[in-house]
């Protein structure tokens, strides 16, 4: 079974955008894209820098530090330079709040 944490209010992420947010000492981003929230780890695989200062498009994150492009859905690379995945977790919503499957 997954452990479930309670991340954040659902209202806390914009529409068509990210936010980053502390849950249990990781740094995760959480998206939201046409009404469904999505989570991957916040720092790219390529350099240290926060996808939650990049640029969402559809189902893409931009890493505003080389541009390369992960798909939030999977955490797959979809644009270089980055080649490698980042992590992305199991989200589900309850009674408005995001909860994240970290493990
Ligand atoms: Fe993200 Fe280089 S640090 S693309």
């Amino acid at each position: 079974d997954l452990q479930w944490t309670d991340a954040a209010p659902v209202d806390d992420v914009p529409a068509d955008d990210v936010v980053g947010i502390l849950v249990d000492g990781h740094d995760v981003a959480l998206y939201s894209v046409d009404g469904q929230i999505f989570a991957t780890d916040n720092i790219c695989t390529h350099g240290h820098a926060r996808l939650c200062e990049g640029f969402l498009e559809g189902h893409e994150i931009e890493c505003p530090l080389h541009q390369g492009k992960f798909d939030v859905r999977t955490g797959q690379p979809s644009c270089a330079p980055v080649t490698e995945a980042i992590k992305s977790y199991p989200v589900r919503i309850e009674a408005g709040r995001v909860f994240l499957a970290l493990d």
